[in-house]
């Protein structure tokens, strides 16, 4: 497949890369770092486009002809209100809707929504400690969430994947999930994995326009 990637220099982003590159996919990276895209293999079917999400003039055009577009881009600023999960998943839609290519799959987080599924301590914790740390983000995602389902983003088979804590842990592809419904509970998930499920589910039609958790 040919890929479009955003979010290459983070965590999740640069295990997603290697395991795209290492699949034999096509990828084009979107970096605001160009020089800090993590490249093992020079030969490697590798574009890097030098672009900020939320600047879509230096990479719009470039959308056009991938089969998938997959966004790991989020925010660390936990002090300052962030915009890079709404408008810049507006503007990969917009992008895509202009240029033809239909499929979406973006990060958002577990801890946004508290269920009945999660035990009393974990909902404790989520809701008087991590949503509080993390509001910025938290009401970002949540409208990047009401964007995909809104028309703005009609015609697009999108996925809101919703990670639980995230590690540095191994790659092990096994995990649970759960398309539009809430996982028992989600503990964490290494960012290898997490990029696995992105990678290993582009082509999964019961994933088109879901939220789905995904858990150890
Ligand atoms: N940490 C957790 O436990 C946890 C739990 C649930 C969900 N999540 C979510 O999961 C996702 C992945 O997490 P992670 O820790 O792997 O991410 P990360 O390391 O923070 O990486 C974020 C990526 O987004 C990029 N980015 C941010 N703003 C950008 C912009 N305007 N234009 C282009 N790129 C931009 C960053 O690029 P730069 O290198 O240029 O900054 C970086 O590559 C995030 O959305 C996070 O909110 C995290």
């Amino acid at each position: 497949m040919k890929l479009m990637l955003f979010g290459v220099t983070g965590g999740t982003g640069a295990q997603l890369l290697a395991q795209a590159l290492g699949a034999g996919h096509q990828v084009t990276a979107v970096a605001r770092d160009p020089a800090r895209v993590p490249v093992t293999d020079p030969d490697a079917p590798l574009t890097v486009l030098p672009g900020d999400a939320l600047a879509p003039e230096t990479w719009r055009q470039a959308v056009a002809g991938h089969d998938a577009v997959l966004s790991c881009l989020g925010s660390t600023d936990r002090k300052h209100p962030t915009t890079v999960y709404s408008q810049g998943t507006r503007n990969l839609v917009e992008a895509m809707r202009a240029s033809g290519v239909g499929r979406l799959l973006c990060l958002s987080s577990a801890g946004l929504e508290i269920t009945p599924e999660v035990p009393l301590p974990q909902r404790l914790v989520t809701r008087y400690v991590i949503q509080r740390l993390y509001r910025h983000g938290y009401a970002d995602m949540a409208r990047m969430e009401s964007l995909v389902r809104s028309p703005a983003a009609d015609g697009t088979a999108w996925t809101v994947v919703r990670p639980p804590m995230l590690t540095d842990g191994p790659l092990t592809g096994t995990y649970r999930t759960a398309e539009n419904a809430r996982l028992e509970r989600p503990k964490s998930l290494s960012r290898a994995d997490l990029a696995h499920y992105l990678l290993t589910h582009v082509d999964d039609r019961r994933a088109h326009r879901a939220v789905v958790e995904v858990a150890y």
